[in-house]
């Protein structure tokens, strides 16, 4: 008999210490110390026993009881515990700011354009704008390129109809600012621009400002300070501008502005082909025609002009060898900026 109440604490104890939740818990209290238990069947015996025997055995048997009793709280306990643990683990501080890596930011040509604009601010220039689809008088004609102009093929034109075009620089906003302002005038003019091109540095779309100031007395040395400022402001101090002779109906003399290319510090790599500079701009100083052409006096006032390419100079700032990367709205390249 002994040993039968040393089998049931055994069994009862080894199977209380693999319970694992509240219901198990519960139904090995009925198992173990309910009324149809072994431990409860055990007891109701011992009325039949001799009184030292049963004195003997009640005794034991009690013992049992709380054995059992005290392990299952003690079971229970722990159960408690990691569950309270577990929730703690899992608990959410909902006063914490989201982790949110996904926000945006503004995109490197975009950036590029209001640090040009405030550049030119500083020095007193004015931002002006005009239409991307644009009258053919205003994107060639006036800027003096008739219409059988053969300078006109260097800009293979997107026409929506015969007179109406996505216009192909942003030179008609010179036109379109002097033709509603007198002299002075101090602008740049920074947009879209579409030309039939696509390659590693062209797309049919791309971006470029405008420079223009007409007053009396604007010389090309007003026009070479000026480049010169704004490309050290750009691209660092130490950055080198050159001017080389050109050809553009709408100014005279015309110029190309270069730059040192600032990938290889001017000792020639490929990205320059090997030359040490880099094409930045068109410039020159206003014909006189094109200021006739909006009524200023060729004799009182003179001007200087010059189109520069933004994305250009972004992808110098950035060192973005593909410009059609630009515009693929690739996550994976944007997130870099
Ligand atoms: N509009 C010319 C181009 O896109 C650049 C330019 C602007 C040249 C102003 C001279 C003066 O090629």
């Amino acid at each position: 008999m002994a040993e039968d109440l040393q089998d049931i604490r055994q069994q009862a104890l080894s199977q209380i210490s693999l319970l694992s939740s509240p219901d198990e818990i519960e139904e090995a209290r009925v198992k173990y110390l309910g009324r149809k238990s072994a431990l409860t069947l055990f007891l109701r015996t011992l009325g039949s026993m001799d009184p030292a025997t049963r004195s003997q055995m009640g005794a034991a048997a009690n013992q049992v009881k709380n054995d059992i009793e005290q392990s299952i709280a003690q079971r229970e306990q722990e159960l408690s515990e990691s569950l309270y643990a577990g929730l703690e683990n899992d608990r959410v501080d909902m006063t914490l700011p989201a982790a949110d890596d996904r926000l945006g930011h503004l995109h490197p040509i975009t950036r590029t354009w209001m640090l040009i604009e405030d550049i030119f601010q500083r020095i007193g220039f004015e931002v002006a704008s005009g239409p991307e689809v644009e009258w053919d008088k205003y994107n060639f004609e006036l800027l003096n390129m008739p219409k059988e102009h053969p300078a006109r093929d260097t800009q293979d034109t997107f026409y929506l109809t015969g007179e109406i075009l996505l216009r192909t620089q942003t030179s008609p906003v010179q036109i379109r600012h002097m033709e509603s302002h007198t002299p002075p005038v101090r602008i740049i003019a920074p947009g879209r621009v579409y030309r039939r091109d696509y390659d590693m540095t062209h797309t049919p779309m791309f971006h470029q400002f405008e420079g223009l100031v007409v007053a009396e007395g604007i010389t090309l040395q007003d026009l070479k300070g000026t480049c010169s400022y704004a490309m050290k402001n750009l691209l660092g101090e130490a950055t080198n501008v050159r001017f080389r002779p050109h050809h553009f109906p709408f100014t005279e003399p015309s110029l190309e502005v270069d730059v040192s290319c600032n990938i290889c510090q001017g000792q020639g790599c490929r990205t320059c082909k090997q030359t040490g500079w880099l094409e930045m701009a068109g410039a020159g100083m206003v014909h006189p025609q094109v200021l006739r052409n909006v009524g200023y006096d060729p004799e009182k006032v003179s001007g200087f002009a010059f189109g520069f390419g933004i994305d250009r100079i972004a992808m110098m700032r950035y060192g973005i060898s593909d410009l059609r990367m630009m515009f693929e709205n690739d996550m994976r390249f944007l997130k870099q900026f």
